[in-house]
């Protein structure tokens, strides 16, 4: 028997919960509780998926009935939280990012040693059906050695208060370019930030990655208005060029163009051509969730576990202290 349990019913914390309540449907969980901190909103989420609900987190601690839980409060309560579920015996998947901090994301990748729980962090898109595809085509050769790897995410909102765009938008390039590149860090890492609202946290950041050979470019916003919502990553490679669009995960964009270069210059452009690779369908957030769930029952450690969280926070704290000092900062 698997009870599951989603703590925080907030933006995101809905989806993971509405996602767990279909892999109940389909028998994957035997058992499926939410909690939040306000009544009123675990209330109306319990009555429109007529699922149980609590609202102090300790309730599911006891509850025997529950063996794993998906953290999705806010940024900075994911070490409490998450040290204590699995210090009573509980798998957890935690949001990303693991914690704000690197002593904090040490001591969840130390307790997950400690008491043998499964620590998974949410790096929702290594989980993208098309991330997965062009890492497969990289990993096979099919787009040369990787020169440029360029990632976007831009729309408009009122900034979050809890944390600026490197920690909310930024770990995902932070984390997907090295999974990407196999790499656990980049050699060395800048930032530049802008803060329009006077709130101490980046309402924009440009991240650049420097792996050798291959650059990575992150552009990450909350005030660009012109793209509607744009998410998107390019990978260019010295013998192709592949586009995912991340609110289309039923395709990968690959494109034949190379530079010719003759007698060691860059002469013309070869085989301008477009094929659109066709994904069965499959929502990223249920094949995480799917995942965790798997890891769960085989004990298997999962792909994004609490090392993936703590080195992308050390990326994310590394970028923060560039827009800073306007320094670059080395990585390990
Ligand atoms: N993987 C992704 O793509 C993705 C997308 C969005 C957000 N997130 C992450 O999810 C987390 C939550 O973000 P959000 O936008 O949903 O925030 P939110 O503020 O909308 O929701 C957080 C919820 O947690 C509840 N809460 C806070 N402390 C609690 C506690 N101790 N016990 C029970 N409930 C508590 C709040 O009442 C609130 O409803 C963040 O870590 C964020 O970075 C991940």
């Amino acid at each position: 028997m698997l009870g599951l349990a989603v703590i925080g019913t907030g933006h995101w914390g809905r989806n993971h919960a509405r996602v767990y309540k279909e892999l109940l449907s389909e028998g994957m969980i035997d058992g499926l509780k939410i909690c939040d901190a306000d009544e009123n909103r675990a209330r109306q989420l319990s009555e429109s998926l007529e699922v149980e609900y609590v609202t102090d987190y300790g309730d599911l601690i006891e509850d025997n009935g529950i063996q794993a839980v998906s953290i999705v409060t806010p940024s900075r309560t994911h070490y409490q939280l998450g040290k204590e579920f699995m210090e009573t015996g509980k798998d957890v998947l935690v949001e990303k990012p693991l914690t704000m901090d690197v002593d904090e994301a040490k001591k969840l990748v130390e307790a997950a040693d400690a008491t043998g729980r499964i620590l998974m962090v949410g790096h929702l898109f290594r989980y993208h059906p098309a991330v997965r595809e062009l890492k497969h085509r990289i990993d096979a050769g099919e787009l040369g050695e990787i020169q440029n790897l360029i990632g976007n995410r831009l729309l408009f909102r009122v900034p979050r208060s809890d944390m600026g765009v490197i920690y909310a938008l930024g770990i995902h390039e932070l984390d997907l370019f090295c999974h990407l590149l196999d790499v656990d860090y980049p050699e060395r890492l800048s930032a530049s930030q802008t803060m329009s609202y006077g709130q101490n946290t980046e309402e924009t950041a440009s991240i650049f990655m420097d792996f050798g050979y291959a650059k990575g470019y992150a552009f990450e916003s909350w005030l660009v208005a012109a793209y509607d919502r744009m998410r998107d990553l390019v990978v260019v490679g010295s013998k192709g060029s592949a586009r995912v669009d991340y609110l289309n995960p039923q395709q990968l964009q690959l494109f034949d163009n190379r530079i010719v270069i003759e007698e060691g210059v860059p002469v013309r452009v070869a085989n301008d051509e477009k094929h659109v690779v066709a994904l069965p369908h499959a929502e990223p957030l249920k094949e995480e969730l799917n995942y965790f769930i798997s890891c769960v029952k085989s004990r298997q450690n999962p792909l994004t576990d609490g090392a993936v969280g703590l080195r992308s926070v050390v990326m994310a704290e590394a970028a923060l202290q560039s827009a800073r000092t306007g320094t670059a900062v080395e990585l390990p």
